[in-house]
């Protein structure tokens, strides 16, 4: 043999190669030539036991050669036409969309609110929110019998230590480390034990502000406040100070802006009310600025605090704080 007729085979196949369009054309080549009752290659080791044992041997091992390159060969022919068939990749084109993240809508409120507060002059500072309740009720002349600190309404995590209820705790604490004039704003997480429902939530976040020198009065908190409250909402406001009462502050009051649903004249939204409150202020308890040692005959303050959810609610309409957390991306991506 065979020597011709393996080259023979070797031309048979390349031709048979060349002109296989499909996947059953190949597969007919290879029962062709690889089949077992009628393949070509059988024919040549069926031709063997004719043959001298030397010579056996060597046809024997071009034979199995042979069988090892024609699957070679039709592996890659059938792998050659898949890739003719894939269809053509226009790289001109442009990629799907890349989905661009947005900034969470309290991220975009707080910041909000301490930039306007920068551009007036306040800087701004952080304050734990593991509290001890030195900061969070004793320094703020909230006394130990005060409903607040009552274990329905705080989360202590150890006697005398608690999650901060409020962010007023931050005044107690820049207050002992920098002198007067103090102009500051935070924000940050409070806790409280509140069951949640669409207006409560048992975590929350407030932004807070403070200024102490010397001659503040409550003029200068109702001008800084009501710029404030204009710059903050996407409609005009009307404000309304009403007396409230806080153990920090005193006088103290609540702030509310004109419904911007009716323009104050009453409707469901506002409860018939004409008003939103919006936040709690006052003037600094002249105890609580003995507290950090400062001297309330040669300074005076005032201080506000108020809810970043229910401020971003209003800003934009936002029914039902639990949104806040629960980071549905269908409700995040409408915020930019
Ligand atoms: N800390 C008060 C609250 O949580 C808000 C407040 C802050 C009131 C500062 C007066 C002055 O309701």
């Amino acid at each position: 043999m065979p020597k011709e007729m393996i080259a023979k085979l070797e031309a048979e196949l390349a031709e048979g190669l060349a002109a296989a369009r499909t996947e059953a054309a190949l597969e007919e080549l290879r029962i062709r030539f690889l089949g077992r009752k009628s393949g070509r290659l059988n024919d040549i080791l069926r031709g063997l036991k004719d043959l001298p044992p030397e010579a056996r041997r060597e046809v024997g091992a071009a034979a199995n050669r042979l069988k090892a390159e024609i699957e070679n060969r039709l592996e890659e022919a059938r792998l050659r036409l898949n890739a003719a068939a894939a269809p053509e990749v226009d790289l001109t084109l442009p990629g799907p969309p890349v989905r661009v993240g947005h900034r969470h809508p309290l991220t975009l409120v707080g910041r909000e609110l301490v930039s306007i507060f920068e551009k007036m002059g306040f800087d701004y500072r952080e304050g734990p929110e593991v509290e001890t309740d030195y900061y969070n009720f004793d320094a703020l002349n909230t006394p130990s019998n005060h409903p607040a600190r009552d274990l329905h309404d705080t989360f202590y995590l150890a006697p005398g230590v608690l999650l901060r209820t409020h962010t007023s705790s931050v005044q107690i604490r820049v207050m002992e480390r920098e002198k007067p004039p103090v102009r500051i704003v935070t924000l940050g997480r409070c806790y409280r034990r509140d069951a949640q429902d669409a207006s409560h939530s048992p975590t929350f976040h407030q932004f807070e502000g403070l200024m102490v020198e010397k001659g503040t009065s409550f003029i200068h908190l109702r001008g800084v406040l009501n710029l404030f409250l204009e710059k903050v909402f996407p409609f005009p406001v009307k404000t309304r100070f009403t007396p409230a009462f806080f153990p920090f502050t005193e006088p103290s009051a609540e702030v509310g802006i004109s419904c911007p649903v009716c323009q104050a004249r009453g409707c469901p939204s506002c409860g018939h009310n004409g008003f939103l409150e919006v936040l709690g202020c006052g003037m600094v308890h002249p105890r609580v600025l003995k507290n950090v040692g400062y001297d309330p005959d040669k300074v005076t303050g005032f201080a506000f605090g108020m809810g970043v959810e229910r401020i971003a609610m209003i800003k934009y309409g936002i029914k039902d704080i639990r949104l806040f957390l629960e980071n549905d991306v269908r409700f995040l991506h409408q915020f930019s």
